[in-house]
């Protein structure tokens, strides 16, 4: 190990963990790929068993267990109730304003084949697209297993999003029915999604159902023949709490979700059953360590990939106890997340930087009135981590004695791709090495291994199971993004920089592509400019990411106004307000400059690393290619 910080996992870790040792069976898993999957495969039940592990008679869209029947929810739900763990808790859920909720996984299996039974009676249909919109409440998660256990697929749409993105991605997914609440609570007060809903639905051809789930009861407005409260149809008949799970292919689609890329629109990613299934239970076995007795909270929206893998699918598969809260960190007080840390157990803590340095910012006297011994690891996704929250983390949360596990991975990927065992002497702000079956390398732009400590692109070299099927209906962009650069290697892209150390450790710099993360979530700077053009003074816009103490990245944007627009003293935050209204709060502009003219190629290109350079003070580079 080099000089720097590194710290050793302890004895009591070494005893515990469930791999005990990394470099023989990451050999075994990249010389032996398939035998490796199709031993992490039987671990779990399959209706039919496959012909072949991998089909990659079609590359780049590679399909697993081809041949297997199975469904998702057979291993999340179906399995367990054959033995003793049908009385263990699956899931525990507290409401911002101190509600609790919790589920045996035998009463999570009667909630789901009631919601299943609903949907069908709607009409949904296996193959059909359901659009979840929804706060973090039990029935979110009902909703997304429901929708897999009869074959219909989920499309999950962040609740912070706003009617704009929301309608698109409905409509890209063609969904008849949505699921909705009527509202939730943030920090005290009522985020109303129902209204939302509605102007979201307007011209809409393709949604005939809203199904409302009442969680705020605030009055919202219903619209007659189309939207339906889900309490009244759970007390229906048609609500019954017997429900077969439909029989699935491996490779049949379970969810869709959308994120944003470099260009153009945001790309729904779908996954599929039997691939998905295998890596998530994998990794959240061996990387996150879990165990039946745990009790893991990810801290993270199920609106997301993270919420998908590690909030739903990961655990229940594991037979664990998950926690879901729903609500703010810091309501009513900065102690909230170490009272229910301390209060119900959690032995796994698994969130974003941003959440770690906006906790911390509280100080450690919040954390130290509780006592929060339970955990006993800790991790971490969504963007760098600096080693400053690292080490708080560290120290004030985990007491010194648990592993950060510094996962990086992506929508795309599934689950986790570079991550620490347990077992691994750890450096603050390094994800280290690649999972089991995974290759991974840092390359130059032509494909040659950089130097150990130089900065390139980050490729994997092999396909794994939880990787994406495809971009729903567009077969051209998943090419086009993720295997266009590095097609002659056969090598996927994710548009990360990278290095590696002299110990082989990876380091994540960031994206180099034109994706904008803040506070760890995705956004693509042309979507940006889009909601920023659509404002009537705005001729031109260029958003970059510039480094945010707290967010990891802030946005930046900088418009030229039409011609004989007059400029008014608020037109900035008009402009900011434009982007929160298209896109959601989180997209919101930290800044807003008026230029005159914007770097731009011969090609008319804009080059944001110009701009990036500049408001840096940095050197500019290379800029031969900028237009006179
Ligand atoms: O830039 C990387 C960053 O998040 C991107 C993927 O974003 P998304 O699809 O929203 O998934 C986030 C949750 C998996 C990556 O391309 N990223 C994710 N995890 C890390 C990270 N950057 C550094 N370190 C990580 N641990």
């Amino acid at each position: 190990m080099g000089s720097e910080d590194v710290y050793y996992p302890s004895q009591e870790v070494l005893d515990y963990a469930t791999v005990k040792e990394y470099n023989s069976l990451y050999k075994y898993s990249i010389e032996n790929t398939e035998a490796f999957w199709a031993e992490q495969a039987q671990n779990l039940e399959w209706y039919e068993p496959w012909d072949k592990v991998i089909d990659d008679s079609d590359k780049p869209f590679y399909k697993w267990f081809v041949g297997a029947k199975t469904n998702i929810i057979h291993n999340a739900i179906d399995r367990h109730l054959k033995t003793a763990t049908r009385n263990k808790i699956a899931f525990v859920w507290e409401g911002e304003n101190g509600d609790l909720r919790v589920f045996s996984y035998h009463a999570l299996n009667r909630e789901v084949s009631q919601f299943a039974n609903i949907l069908k009676s709607m009409g949904v249909k296996k193959g059909d697209t359901v659009t979840i919109y929804m706060p973090q409440i039990p029935e979110q998660i009902f909703a997304m297993l429901a929708c897999a256990k009869i074959g219909a697929v989920h499309s999950v749409v962040y609740a912070g999003f706003s009617y704009e993105s929301l309608g698109e991605r409905i409509k890209a997914a063609k969904s008849k029915v949505v699921i909705t609440a009527d509202g939730g609570f943030r920090k005290g007060k009522i985020v109303d999604l129902k209204s939302i809903i509605n102007v979201a639905l307007e011209d809409n051809p393709y949604t005939q159902v809203v199904i409302t789930v009442k969680r705020t009861g605030q009055n919202v407005e219903m619209v007659s023949d189309r939207d339906y409260w889900y309490h009244d149809l759970k007390s229906l008949p048609i609500a019954s709490i017997k429900c077969n799970t439909e029989v699935m292919e491996s490779t049949d689609p379970l969810f869709l979700l959308y994120t944003s890329g470099s260009t153009g629109k945001p790309k729904g990613l779908v996954h599929t059953h039997g691939g998905y299934s295998v890596y998530t239970y994998s990794t959240m076995k061996m990387l996150l360590d879990v165990k039946s007795e745990d009790r893991i909270w990810t801290a993270a929206d199920p609106g997301w990939i993270t919420g998908h893998s590690y909030i739903v699918y990961g655990p229940l598969i594991n037979g664990a106890t998950m926690f879901l809260y729903e609500g703010a960190p810091n309501h009513p007080y900065p102690n909230r997340w170490w009272q229910m840390i301390e209060k119900y157990g959690i032995t796994i803590l698994y969130t974003s930087p941003t959440a770690i340095r906006g906790l911390m910012r509280f100080g450690e006297s919040w954390v130290k009135r509780h006592d929060i011994s339970s955990l006993r690891l800790l991790g971490s996704v969504g963007e760098p981590i600096n080693p400053e929250a690292w080490k708080w983390y560290y120290e004030v949360v985990g007491n010194k004695k648990c592993p950060i596990i510094d996962t990086w991975w992506q929508t795309e990927t599934g689950g986790h791709i570079i991550a620490p065992l347990p077992i691994f002497p750890l450096k603050p702000g390094s994800a280290t090495k690649p999972f089991f079956g995974v290759q991974v390398a840092v390359v130059d732009d032509d494909g040659n291994q950089v130097q150990p400590n130089e900065q390139g692109n980050l490729v994997i070299k092999n396909p794994w199971p939880g990787m994406a099927c495809c971009v729903h209906e567009d077969r051209e962009r998943w090419i086009e993004t993720y295997w266009k650069k590095y097609e002659k290697f056969g090598w996927y892209h994710p548009g990360d920089a990278a290095k590696y150390d002299d110990d082989n450790y990876i380091w994540i710099i960031g994206r180099s592509d034109d994706v904008i993360k803040v506070s760890g979530y995705r956004l693509g700077t042309a979507e940006i400019e889009s909601a920023l053009v659509s404002h009537p003074a705005v001729a031109e816009a260029a958003a970059i990411a510039l480094p945010h103490s707290l967010k990891g990245n802030a946005i930046y944007a900088y418009v030229i106004l039409k011609k004989d627009f007059a400029v008014t003293a608020d037109l900035e935050n008009e402009l900011k307000d434009q982007v929160t209204k298209l896109m959601g709060p989180i997209a919101r502009p930290e800044s807003i400059t008026l230029v005159d003219s914007l770097p731009k190629t011969r090609s008319g290109k804009i080059m944001r690393r110009v701009l990036k350079a500049r408001a840096q003070g940095l050197d500019v580079g290379d800029i031969s290619t900028l237009e006179e």
